[in-house]
């Protein structure tokens, strides 16, 4: 990437625009202030700043720019952040040659042309599939197939779902010509490696989803036989490009569909997903396994503040709403809900609101089952209630789960019912709860403070008002300086003297993964308590106090030559000087 480039990117960008759309954002004073995306807390100390254009949260130390705020709360690689941040903001992504070492530049380069290759490839396949529905010998097959099961042509596009017919070699006739790309058909699962030479089509005969990530890049596909060919569906193997326990099916087209999603209903199956749209419901997504992971739901959380999850009323159903809602426990904060529905049997989404329509399936999921109430169901189940073992049992069965939530107003609840309905005194028993309850949570890291010292001053408050260089009577003599930490604030002045624009975010990028970077950033996240006006004052004075070392440093040195006798004339005069100073 273009080291001028990112300047631009992150001079554009807004983090308070950026982290608002995902984090709802308070102003407090100068800065904006939020619960924590990145631990569970009742009360806001996540901060962002618009001069710095930094975040930090006092609570779990997390911190940085625009770009790491993407990283970490998108799980973005490095160069997809700066990708998203250039999309967000229309602009092109401009590369370049970096400092790394030749062979780690060709490695990285390597690897992220590989997966451009990779998303090429997948995407130019998903349009050969979709024009299959228009040019294969037995579409009408497929399309009454779609038909059949009351899917139009709107939404057959809105999915990207297309076919392949039943060959060998339907797609690999097409892209498999040269032995790279076969190999990386192969590496895809989109294509299979057998005994003999030639690699043929993973996917025959069948009616095709293509799974998109968050970008909407096509990253697998799932195939589903038109009669009752097994299996029922086919699906892409785990990838370079494709972690399926990290994805949602239909995410991408919900989000499309909506641009103000408030809520998200999973399901199990993909054509779940696209009859539910079909009917008005666009906000469904498919969870691509059988339980719903702790990084889908995750996802989803991040997405929306309402997810309902649903599923078949029997076993299997519940027993996949049970392993759904153990991973959700640490993610619900207040705020957010996690519901569960439980569909009659014999029934899903798909023939549910086929028979119904969209009104009566939105009326079922008003009808959810909340998180809590699921919870007690369950637990009650297994306890004789009639007993006091039995109730002691239940209230002891409870512990775990509520030692996975973070504080919220709902544990409160949870335990305040238990106390109330079954223990026997119930003060007693909140305090028994409560003193095991919330061990788990991402403990307050007590934040330690830097020792006050002249260096680590000034290029704190350089860093936070990169324009006080400007104050600077001689950058020069600073590099003269023997004392730890001049290196660095030498680099800083040097940026700050080159771009006068600079801020805090886009400094701080110069330095992203070096030794000097982490210093950089526990700096940026010091309280030292002292106030925008006087930071040029303080600034100066540390500079001061700096040189004022320096002269001390300087004069030690002449002296010791004076004393053995090595001085030339140069030097005696410098060291008058300095005496005289
Ligand atoms: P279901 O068997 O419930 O199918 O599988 P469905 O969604 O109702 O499919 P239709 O309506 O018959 O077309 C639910 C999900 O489980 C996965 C798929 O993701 C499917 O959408 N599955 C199912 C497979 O991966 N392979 C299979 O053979 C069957
Ligand atoms: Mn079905």
């Amino acid at each position: 990437m273009s080291r001028q480039f990112i300047d631009d990117l992150l001079a554009r960008t807004d983090i308070v625009e950026l982290i608002d759309a995902r984090v709802p954002l308070k102003k407090a004073g100068k800065n904006y202030q939020a619960c924590c995306p990145f631990h569970t807390e009742k009360s806001p100390s996540f901060t962002v700043s618009q001069d710095k254009q930094f975040y930090h949260c006092f609570g779990c130390g997390e911190h940085g720019n625009a770009i790491s705020f993407l990283m970490e709360f998108d799980r973005l690689e490095f160069v997809d952040a700066i990708e998203e941040l250039a999309s967000l903001n229309n602009m092109e992504v401009v590369r370049e040659q970096s400092n790394q070492s030749p062979a780690e530049q060709r490695k990285q380069q390597q690897a992220h042309q590989q997966k451009q290759g990779d998303y090429e490839l997948l995407e130019q396949i998903s349009k050969f599939y979709r024009q299959q529905l228009k040019v294969a010998a037995d579409k009408d097959t497929a399309i009454d197939y779609l038909k059949g099961r009351g899917l139009s042509g709107e939404i057959v596009q809105r999915f990207g779902i297309g076919y392949i017919s039943d060959a060998w070699d339907g797609m690999m006739k097409v892209f498999g010509n040269s032995r790279q790309v076969s190999q990386q058909l192969v590496d895809l699962g989109m294509a299979i490696q057998g005994d003999k030479n030639r690699p043929y089509d993973r996917f025959r005969g069948r009616i095709m989803f293509p799974i998109r990530d968050k970008r909407g890049r096509v990253i697998g596909f799932g195939g589903r036989v038109l009669a009752d060919g097994t299996p029922k569906y086919l699906n892409s193997p785990e990838t370079r490009i494709y972690h399926k326990g990290q994805e949602l099916y239909g995410l991408y087209e919900a989000k499309q569909a909506n641009k103000q999603l408030q809520r998200l209903v999973v399901v199990e199956g993909y054509m779940d997903v696209v009859a539910l749209a079909q009917h008005g419901v666009d906000y469904a997504v498919a969870s691509l396994g059988t339980s719903t992971t702790a990084e889908q739901l995750q996802t989803l959380f991040r997405t929306v503040k309402e997810v309902i999850c649903c599923y078949d009323g029997d076993r299997a159903g519940r027993d996949a709403a049970w392993r759904a809602m153990e991973n959700a426990l640490p993610l619900v904060r207040d705020g957010y809900s996690l519901k569960f529905v439980f569909l009659p049997d014999g029934e899903d989404p798909d023939s549910l609101v086929r028979e119904q329509g969209q009104e009566a399936f939105e009326q079922i999921l008003e009808t959810a089952t909340p998180l809590s109430k699921f919870l007690f169901e369950h637990l009650l189940a297994s306890v004789d209630m009639n007993s006091l073992e039995g109730r002691s049992a239940l209230v002891d069965s409870f512990q775990p789960f509520l030692q996975k939530m973070p504080d919220s107003i709902l544990k409160d609840s949870i335990i305040n019912e238990l106390a109330n309905n079954f223990g026997t005194g119930s003060e007693q028993l909140q305090a028994k709860l409560s003193k095991n309850v919330g061990q788990e949570n991402k403990a307050r890291q007590v934040q330690k403070q830097p020792k006050v010292t002249p260096v680590r001053l000034a290029i704190a408050l350089l860093l936070e008002h990169p324009h006080i260089v400007k104050a600077l009577p001689d950058p020069s003599i600073l590099q003269q300086l023997n004392v730890p930490g001049i290196p660095l604030l030498c680099k800083l002045v040097d940026l700050c003297l080159q771009n006068p624009e600079i801020n805090s975010a886009q400094l701080l990028e110069y330095f992203r993964d070096t030794e000097q970077g982490t210093q950089l950033n526990k700096l940026m996240c010091w309280q030292h308590h002292i106030e925008a006006e006087a930071a040029e004052d303080v600034f100066l004075d540390s500079i001061e106090k700096l040189l004022n070392t320096f002269v001390e440093q300087r004069t030690e040195v002449l002296l010791q030559k004076a004393r053995t006798g090595q001085m030339t004339q140069v030097e005696k005069q410098e060291l008058q000087a300095l005496l005289n100073a």
